[in-house]
């Protein structure tokens, strides 16, 4: 491999391209905004992407040329991953005239803030939100505004005030960003060669460069969205080493629905690629939306969950009910593996050195199979599930069970199909005798342990009753309607889809 030309890292910030040659590849966004820009507007307060007292927000080119924006934890991701893209801080927001935007005005009206520590992160998903509405010229619902408020916490005002500002905000005259210097700069970056620090960030922008330095460098650390690996930094402050990040590389973006496929590769948003698949399947929507929050959701990739092999992931479960298979990419070879192979034990996958996830292969909706996922978690909104389930049941003509896949994290060191219960399934009726048989037979998949999410007993209990669930919603006689079982749908009843493009 050729030697790697450095430079420095260039982004688009406060009215100008700025260039940094960080000296450490995990100094993060926000380290770099508060103690070397002094724009201390923007709070640290869990440095793990749950309170969003860090929110910033992103713009990059879509695929049309157009500046799509979108709120990020600055607290978890790294200086050089802004390569190319426009950061806009609270700082940003004042008007040309002085005064304050919208979003702060309404907060100010509406009693949005007391202490403030939350304020200026609550303002910046506000405003992204407000950026994406003006430019549809639409206005969210208030279920459409809490789902962009996901990754805001408020420990003294309460959120009612805060949603209320969110809706008051579009009654104010319109003020949008004005984008033509922030799109033109954003082009003129776009030429800059990938991406080599002196400090060891990589960020190709080819598959093939991307394999390639994979190969040459197979110790170095992986990265995507950064939501877990920003983690081992800020919490476990671990030394990465160098570092391969696959965000840049366009082709691992996409998110294809084909004939026979929903192609995810791995660099796809989650936001993106839980879309697709709540398109396809529509009753995935409710797991969707609970997947962390929109910020991470932003960033954080279907690849990096499936790769992380967390056992209590949430794109695991449903993917296994889904048949998905994990395309793995060598150099220029690619092999593909059923998703249960590519977990070999606790957070151990079947990954090879210079290996890395190419991309997931969902199959498209056959016939008239029945899917459900379920994800059990203290808070609702940015929780780790204490259970994920991604069930999924095919009858025949005659009410049988042709075939099925039932797949759990938070009962085992992997996320697991439940063969015992399945095999219990097959075959027969879908009636309420073979439901108690399936509850009985997950015993014998599943020993679960306890934990700080939740004691064993709980999780096989809580396991049992998501299967019942399941029956009560998919059995011929009187299935649960929608309303009965979507807090979407009894919030909304109907009316709200998903607020986020
Ligand atoms: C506040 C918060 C809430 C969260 N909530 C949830 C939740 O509700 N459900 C859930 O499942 N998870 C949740 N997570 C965990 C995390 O968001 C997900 O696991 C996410 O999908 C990780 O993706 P990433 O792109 O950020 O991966 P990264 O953090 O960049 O990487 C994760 C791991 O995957 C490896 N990796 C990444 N891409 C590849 C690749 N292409 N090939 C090989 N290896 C690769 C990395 O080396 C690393 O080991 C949450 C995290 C946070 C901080
Ligand atoms: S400081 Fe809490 S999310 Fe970043
Ligand atoms: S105003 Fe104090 S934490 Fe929100």
């Amino acid at each position: 491999m050729q030697a790697l030309t450095t430079r420095p890292v260039r982004f688009f910030h406060r009215g100008g391209v700025v260039e940094v040659d960080p000296a450490s590849p995990v100094r993060t966004v926000l380290e770099w905004l508060r103690e070397d820009a002094r724009c201390t507007g923007t709070k640290e307060g869990c440095a793990e992407g749950d309170c969003g007292a860090c929110t910033v927000v992103l713009g990059e080119l879509d695929g049309q040329g157009e500046l799509a924006l979108k709120p990020v934890n600055a607290c978890i991701q790294f200086l050089p991953t802004l390569d190319g893209k426009a950061l806009f801080t609270v700082e940003d927001l004042q008007l040309p005239g002085g005064e304050a935007h919208p979003v702060q005005q309404s907060m100010l009206a509406c009693h949005g803030s007391q202490c403030g520590f939350c304020t200026p992160g609550f303002v910046m998903s506000l405003w992204a939100c407000y950026q994406r509405h003006q430019a549809a010229g639409t206005v969210p619902s208030r279920q459409q505004l809490a789902d962009d408020l996901s990754g805001n916490l408020c420990r003294c005002t309460g959120y009612r005030p805060i949603l209320d500002a969110g809706q008051q905000m579009f009654d104010l005259p319109a003020a949008p960003l004005s984008e033509a210097n922030v799109v033109q700069a954003l082009q003129d970056l776009a030429h800059s060669p990938s991406l080599h620090t002196r400090s060891g960030f990589h960020a190709p922008r080819t598959v093939a460069e991307l394999a390639d330095l994979r190969v040459s460098k197979p110790q170095a650390t992986l990265l995507a969205g950064s939501t877990d690996v920003g983690l081992w930094v800020t919490k476990q402050f671990r030394d990465l080493g160098e570092i391969i990040s696959i965000n840049r590389v366009t082709e691992l973006q996409a998110v294809q629905v084909q004939d026979q496929h929903i192609h995810i590769g791995a660099a796809a948003t989650l936001e993106a690629a839980w879309r697709a698949l709540a398109v396809e399947w529509p009753t995935l929507r409710d797991v969707w939306l609970r997947f962390a929050s929109l910020p991470i959701r932003s960033v954080g990739t279907m690849g990096g969950n499936v790769a992380n092999g967390s056992p209590i992931g949430d794109s695991a479960p449903v993917l296994m009910a889904l048949d998905a298979v994990v395309v793995l990419q060598h150099g220029d070879r690619q092999r593909t593996l059923p998703l249960p192979d590519f977990y070999l034990g606790y957070m151990q996958n079947a990954l090879q050195p210079g290996e890395f996830v190419h991309s997931v292969l969902v199959p498209r909706r056959q016939g008239a199979n029945v899917v459900r996922a379920y994800k059990i978690s203290k808070r609702f909104d940015c929780d780790i599930s204490a259970v994920c389930a991604g069930l999924m049941v095919q009858l025949d003509g005659q009410q049988r069970i042709q075939q099925v896949r039932l797949a759990w994290g938070g009962l085992a060191a992997t996320v697991k199909r439940a063969a015992a219960t399945e095999a219990a399934m097959q075959g027969q009726p879908w009636a309420e005798a073979t439901l108690q048989s399936a509850q009985f037979a997950l015993a014998q998949d599943f020993q679960p342990l306890s934990d700080m999410r939740a004691s064993a007993g709980y999780r096989l209990q809580v396991a049992q009753n998501l299967l019942k669930r399941f029956w009560l919603e998919t059995r011929a006689e009187a299935p649960l309607p929608e309303s009965a079982v979507s807090v979407w749908a009894r919030q909304s009843m109907g009316a709200a889809a998903p607020s986020t493009t």
